[in-house]
């Protein structure tokens, strides 16, 4: 990725990263970007950096604009190594002894990371740093996504350096909202169902103090994927909204089968669901990867799991898909389970206690299948998807 100005001297000097395909077990089925910031003003400063093997793309790209070691100032948003990887290769070639601006929690973890004695300043929430003609205000973000997160607002051009927040797995040719218009909303839900939503109490609470700030904004840019130059309130809303919890007339049926009894189970439960009118799919653990069915969980209003029992135990892929759920802490879900068993049929109950610990109301007993669902059985299930159906609809 060249150089991309974005305004008056600021530029993204970060990379795509265009063959990522697992960031650490989210498939980004469209790579991603590590963006990084770099506006030319009195003093020189550059906003985060990239993942350590695109160091040197980012080094090139910063040389295309000025001679890096023109840098004064580097400033750290977020210490996860996708955007901090590049900083000793940055430092090393702007000068070692150069200011590096953090939050508190930032320094701790940027020394954790490199064991670099860099000359650290770690920054107060709304501590201000002077470039000549601009201004950045440093916003603690605590845990959002780490403790070190912080944003950079840069006050004069309204411009918000949001690191991970607002961002998107996606790496393409456009870098801006209005170049890829809606097609960028399934990945920065995505991006929010998987890495912001367990904490959406403080993105409430972050919202309104920024309200409160009254705080503009010309533009909002994340450290991946696109910028949001056209409309930034789109994404504040949608933030808001995902945040609330609010959920669609919608239930996901997450499952996986041994020998396919689970799996026409679920169609059935499916079918009853369709029938009162609610959005449903199946979606098979082995056949989506758990951060498309997380995505899908979001908006969801029913969580219907089902699973064959294995060993006394769930099958694996169950077992994963609920740890990663229950991180997730997803709010304000009604639940049933399902499955089938040949002789002990726990599963179940399992994953009713599950559900139950993550807060899920669990509105039916559930149906149990001994090898092979019959036509009572598949009605049963039918029955299932119906009774959810008419929870979600009221
Ligand atoms: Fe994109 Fe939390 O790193």
């Amino acid at each position: 990725m060249k150089p991309v100005k974005i305004a008056k001297d600021i530029y993204d000097v970060g990379v795509n990263d265009w063959n990522i395909r697992d960031f650490h077990g989210y498939t980004t089925d469209h790579g991603t970007s590590y963006n990084a910031f770099l506006i030319l003003d009195k003093k020189t400063v550059l906003i985060d950096t990239v993942k350590a093997d695109f160091a040197d793309q980012l080094i090139d790209n910063i040389s295309k604009i000025i001679d890096p070691k023109k840098i004064d100032y580097v400033v750290s948003n977020h210490t996860e190594m996708d955007h901090s990887g590049g900083l000793p290769r940055v430092m090393h070639k702007i000068g070692e002894e150069k200011p590096l601006f953090c939050s508190k929690m930032g320094q701790k973890n940027l020394s954790r990371h490199f064991r670099q004695k860099w000359n650290y300043h770690p920054v107060e929430n709304g501590e201000e740093l002077s470039l000549g003609s601009r201004t950045i205000t440093f916003l603690e973000t605590r845990m959002l996504h780490w403790p070190d997160s912080m944003f950079s607002y840069l006050k004069e051009d309204k411009i918000l350096f949001s690191s991970d927040a607002f961002g998107q797995h996606y790496a393409g040719q456009e870098k801006f909202d209005d170049m890829i218009g809606e097609a960028v909303m399934p990945h920065a839900k995505k991006y929010f169902a998987n890495i912001l939503l367990l904490y959406s109490p403080l993105i409430l609470k972050l919202v309104e103090q920024v309200t409160n700030l009254k705080l503009e904004f010309n533009m909002i840019c994340p450290d991946h994927g696109v910028l949001w130059r056209k409309d930034p309130g789109k994404i504040i809303n949608a933030y808001i909204n995902w945040s609330r919890q609010e959920a669609k007339n919608k239930a996901v049926v997450i499952y996986d089968t041994m020998w396919h009894s689970t799996e026409k189970m679920a169609e059935a439960i499916v079918a009853g669901l369709s029938e009162h009118g609610v959005e449903a799919k199946p979606m098979h653990l082995r056949k989506w990867n758990r951060s498309d069915i997380m995505t899908e969980v979001l908006d969801a209003k029913a969580i219907i799991v089902g699973s064959p029992t294995l060993n006394n135990g769930l099958f694996p892929t169950v077992s994963d898909f609920l740890t990663y759920m229950k991180g997730l802490k997803p709010k304000n879900k009604i639940g049933a389970a399902f499955g089938s068993y040949g002789w002990s049929g726990e599963s179940v109950n399992l994953i009713k206690t599950e559900l139950e610990s993550m807060g899920i109301e669990i509105i039916d007993p559930g149906v149990k299948v001994q090898y092979v669902p019959d036509d009572q059985s598949m009605e049963a299930c039918i029955e299932l998807g119906k009774k959810t159906g008419k929870a979600i609809t009221g």
